[in-house]
């Protein structure tokens, strides 16, 4: 009889949602070799988490993560807290023997990075980062070819990851924004997405140099706002919305329009690089949250000697693949709907017929599915955070390089 694996979740926001529906729907379309329960969801306030239980399908809930990982009753840990949270829960969550899947980037630091896998080794429990894009079926379809050669030598890996969403300066100082708790902006939170599909689609780095940049350097304090904020940093200045100089606060002022209390952004709103693999490709990086228009885009184009590879995750179903074998009057790219079952394109088999298209959530059901097999059969799952820490490196030898103004050898 298939055994049972009980799950417990820290953090019940954007990314709780988007797991528990994961682990809600992963038994349902895949043949898993364990059975699941959604045991415990664990948030910080009592009401918060009692509803996200009722409404994501827990059975329990808890306000303390340590409950949660000294339990006996959970086997699997999956950690959807901000940055900051990674390493203090996942590394407690190894020691107590559970299988570890957490959310991206692994890790605030390096250091931290390397203390979570050493953490999860000398456990020997399973331990999986959620950089779930490696399982788009198109991404996973791209990497097929590039194994099989398809694209030959490969010289160019160009990526941009767009959003729009800070361009907008009413936005609030979220936690995001706020370098103690997420480590680093647009760097931390997109471009290490980038990064990881280029070690996984094209190899490792070898040098690094980069360029950060802040463009919005203060925003409103907001009370409240997602994840209840760290003591934030005092704002320099008082500014009105306009940036004109306002009276101090606690002026008295009656009449006046309330003066809206600004705090510093402490991380980079955007964040590029240009890079060498050690197999001699270069690389191209982009991440942007100032970008009218790009709402998801996450795009890549791989180049080689015998052709190229397009994608872009607002068309996610679609790969747009160059052959150049084909014959000169007909080449270009030619566009691949990965949604084949019958084993031809990945993952699609377990869901449904041939162009009816899968979405963001489905690439995270991949995950769990996969994780869930990975912890029955006992055998390591990539992304592993050794890929974590090697993402970390990366991410944190692009800072350097902005620091030095130089190039940054991995
Ligand atoms: N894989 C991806 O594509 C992807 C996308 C978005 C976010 N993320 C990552 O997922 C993580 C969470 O992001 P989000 O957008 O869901 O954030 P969020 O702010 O929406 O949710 C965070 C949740 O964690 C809870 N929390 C914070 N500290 C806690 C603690 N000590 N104990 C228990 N609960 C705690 C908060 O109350 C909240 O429920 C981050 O690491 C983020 O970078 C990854």
């Amino acid at each position: 009889m298939a055994k049972t694996l009980r799950v417990g979740m820290i953090g019940h926001g954007f990314m709780g949602k988007v797991h528990s529906n994961a682990w809600r729907q992963a038994p349902h379309f895949f043949p898993l070799k364990a059975k699941l329960e959604m045991h415990t969801v664990c948030g910080r306030n009592p009401a918060g988490v009692q509803a996200a239980r009722a409404q994501l399908g827990w059975q329990f809930a808890a306000t303390d993560w340590r409950e949660v990982i000294e339990s006996p009753l959970i086997d699997i840990l999956d950690i959807t807290t901000p940055n900051d949270a990674h390493a203090e829960i996942a590394i407690a969550a190894a020691r107590a023997g559970k299988q570890v899947l957490c959310e991206t980037p692994l890790a605030l630091s390096v250091k931290e990075a390397e203390a979570m896998l050493a953490a999860a080794q000398k456990a020997r429990v399973i331990h999986m980062v959620c950089h779930n894009y490696r399982r788009v079926p198109a991404i996973a379809q791209a990497k097929r070819l590039i194994a099989d050669g398809a694209l030959g030598e490969i010289y160019h890996y160009y990526a941009r990851y767009a959003q729009d969403w800070l361009v907008d300066p009413e936005v609030p100082l979220r936690w995001r924004l706020q370098k103690p708790i997420s480590g680093s902006g647009t760097h931390a939170d997109i471009n290490v997405h980038l990064i990881d599909l280029a070690r996984y689609l094209v190899g490792e780095f070898k040098e690094v140099c980069g360029l950060m940049h802040t463009f919005i350097k203060e925003r409103p304090l907001a009370e409240g706002a997602g994840t209840a904020p760290e003591p934030l940093p005092k704002p320099d200045r008082k500014k009105d919305r306009a940036g004109k100089a306002s009276a101090p606060t606690g002026d008295p002022n009656p009449g006046a329009k309330p003066v809206q209390k600004l705090g510093k952004v402490t991380v980079d709103d955007a964040a590029l690089l240009i890079g060498r693999f050690d197999n001699g490709a270069l690389a191209n990086v982009e991440a942007t949250r100032y970008a009218p228009g790009r709402k998801n885009h996450m795009a890549f184009e791989i180049n080689g000697s015998k052709g190229s590879l397009c994608f872009d995750f607002e068309d996610m179903n679609r790969l747009k693949f160059c052959d150049r074998a084909c014959l000169p009057d007909r080449q270009g790219f030619r566009d691949i709907l990965v949604t084949q079952p019958g084993g031809v394109h990945p993952y699609i088999g377990q869901w449904w017929r041939a162009g009816h298209l899968l979405g963001y959530e489905h690439t995270f059901v991949h995950t769990v599915a996969d994780f869930v097999n990975a912890c029955v059969e006992g055998k390591p799952i990539q992304p592993t955070f050794e890929d974590g820490l090697k993402n970390q490196r990366v991410l944190a030898a692009v800072e350097e390089s902005v620091k030095t103004r130089g190039w940054v050898r991995l």
